[in-house]
């Protein structure tokens, strides 16, 4: 929806890690730092948006004029999402969500057996969220960018993931050097994005978080249909 008339443009960004609880003591989770979502949304509210940042466990601050959500699991970061997307210009899906969590979280500590050396867990499928907004009716619809963390076949699957949940846009970053993505304060990215008539990218080289956010966002402006 477009923004109300003398309205700062609405923006949600997810970002960082979800934590998927095992028991009370223990989760399921990965090496996203924040840092490339955060980044995100210090670009997005130095361009003048309004924005709110549905952020998994992380240790950063918040960036000056940013609403800032903390959420744990999948779950409640998808609540937030489909509460907050509806009302928004642009959404942008940062955060590595777990695929999966536990099919029941155990309500006390999962004690170490004794006459076993396995444990098995069942995971059970956890909700899309980036293609549950890219999915929303098209008056509640906001701009959806998405990531991609890939270690081969980059600009491949990008397209792939950009065609399969619905995305206009998508920026897929090589996660297999230490040096980039995940936990690194540089990276570097395709960006895909649909045209009217197909789909148009460009790569970004290595660069700083700072840097690319400022060119995601500045590409993710220009999509919007006003
Ligand atoms: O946080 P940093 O340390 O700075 O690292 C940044 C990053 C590498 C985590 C980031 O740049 C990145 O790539 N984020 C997406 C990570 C990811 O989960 O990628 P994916 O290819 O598994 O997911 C594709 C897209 O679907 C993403 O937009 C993701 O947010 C979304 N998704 C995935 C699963 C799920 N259940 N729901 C989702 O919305």
């Amino acid at each position: 929806p477009p923004p109300m008339a003398n309205d700062a443009l609405q923006v949600v960004i997810t970002a960082g890690p979800t934590r998927e609880p095992l028991d009370p003591v223990r989760y399921l989770s990965n090496h996203s730092s924040g840092k490339m979502g955060f980044a995100l949304a210090a670009a997005a509210a130095a361009s003048g948006a309004n924005v709110t940042l549905i952020s998994g466990p992380v240790n950063l601050p918040t960036p000056r004029g940013v609403t800032r959500i903390d959420v744990e699991s999948a779950a409640e970061m998808n609540a937030q999402a489909q509460r907050l997307a509806t009302t928004a210009a642009l959404f942008i899906g940062c955060a590595a969500v777990a695929d999966y969590r536990a099919e029941s979280a155990a309500a006390h500590k999962i004690k170490k057996r004794e006459n076993s050396d396995t444990l098995t867990l069942t995971l059970v499928k956890n909700p899309d969220i980036i293609a549950g907004i890219a999915a929303l009716p098209a008056d509640q619809r906001p701009l959806v960018v998405g990531f991609a963390a890939e270690t081969q076949d980059v600009e491949h699957y990008a397209r792939e993931k950009l065609s399969r949940k619905g995305l206009d846009m998508i920026v897929a970053n090589d996660v297999s050097s230490a040096e980039l993505g995940f936990g690194s304060d540089d990276n570097a990215a395709w960006l895909l994005w649909r045209t009217p008539d197909g789909t148009d990218s460009e790569h970004q080289p290595a660069q700083s978080k700072t840097a690319l956010a400022n060119v995601i966002i500045q590409r993710a402006l220009s999509l919007l249909p006003f």
